[in-house]
C-alpha cells in the first residue's frame, strides 16, 4: 500500500480558480460540486492545501489536513485551524509528513492553490476537474502554473493523466465534471 493522491478543483472557462485578487467568487461555488467534492473529503485520510485555500465545509473541523507553508521549516502545529499542521513540502517529503500523522496508507486529498496543484502534478492518480462555463477571471489564479498558456486539460494529459467522460454535474449552470486519471490507477 502506499499514499493515493487525489486532487479537486473548480474552475473559470480561462482556467482560474480565483479572481485577479485571489479571492474565489461566489459563482465558482456550486452545491453540486460542493457536494461531490464533501464526499471525498469524508472517504480521505489526510487533506492538503496551501496557506490561503480551504473547503470552510460543515465537516472541516474533524478533518486531518496538512496546511503548506514556507514559515516553517518542516512541521509544526497549526494554530488558526483544529486538526493542521503546518508543512513545508520543501522541508519534508509527503510520505514523512502524512507519517507523522499515523497515515502511512491512504487517500490525500490535494486542494490547492496554484502551486500546490503544480506541485502534485506527477503524482495524482486522479485529478477531479470542475468546470464552470461562461465565467473568465483574466489574471486570476491558476488551476496549475502553466495555465493560461497551456489549457488545464493540456496540463494534466502531458502529466501523463487521461479523462473519463465528462459529467454534468449541474446542467443548468454549465457546471461539468470529469475525472482525469493515471492509466491503471
Ligand atoms: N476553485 C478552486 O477549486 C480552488 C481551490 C483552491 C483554492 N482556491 C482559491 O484560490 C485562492 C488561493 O490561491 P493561492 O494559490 O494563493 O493559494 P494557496 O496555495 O492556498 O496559498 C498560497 C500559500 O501557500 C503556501 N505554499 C504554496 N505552495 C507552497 C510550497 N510549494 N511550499 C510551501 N508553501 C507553499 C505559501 O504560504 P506562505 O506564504 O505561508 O509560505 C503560499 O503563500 C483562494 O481564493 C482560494 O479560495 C480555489
Amino acid at each position: 500500500m502506499a499514499l493515493r493522491i487525489e486532487g479537486y478543483a473548480i474552475v473559470s472557462e480561462d482556467g482560474m480558480l480565483a479572481d485577479a485578487a485571489g479571492v474565489m467568487p461566489a459563482a465558482l461555488v456550486v452545491e453540486a460540486d460542493q457536494k461531490f467534492l464533501s464526499a471525498g473529503l469524508d472517504r480521505a485520510d489526510l487533506i492538503v492545501h496551501g496557506r490561503n485555500s480551504h473547503e470552510n465545509q460543515p465537516q472541516s473541523p474533524y478533518r486531518r489536513r496538512l496546511v503548506a507553508t514556507r514559515r516553517v521549516a518542516a512541521l509544526a502545529p497549526d494554530p488558526d485551524h483544529p486538526n493542521a499542521t503546518l508543512w513545508n513540502p520543501g522541508g519534508l517529503p509527503l510520505e514523512k509528513a502524512a507519517d507523522s500523522l499515523d497515515v502511512a496508507d491512504g487517500v490525500v486529498a490535494v486542494l490547492g492553490g496554484t502551486d500546490l496543484f503544480g506541485l502534485f502534478l506527477p503524482r495524482y492518480d486522479v485529478f477531479y476537474l470542475s468546470r464552470l462555463a461562461g465565467l473568465r477571471l483574466p489574471g486570476g489564479r491558476p488551476v496549475f502554473p502553466q495555465v493560461p498558456q497551456s489549457s488545464p486539460e493540456n496540463v494534466l494529459a502531458a502529466a501523463g493523466l487521461t479523462p473519463e467522460p465528462v459529467q454534468a454535474l449541474d446542467p443548468a449552470r454549465g457546471v461539468t465534471l470529469t475525472a482525469w486519471r493515471r492509466p491503471g490507477r
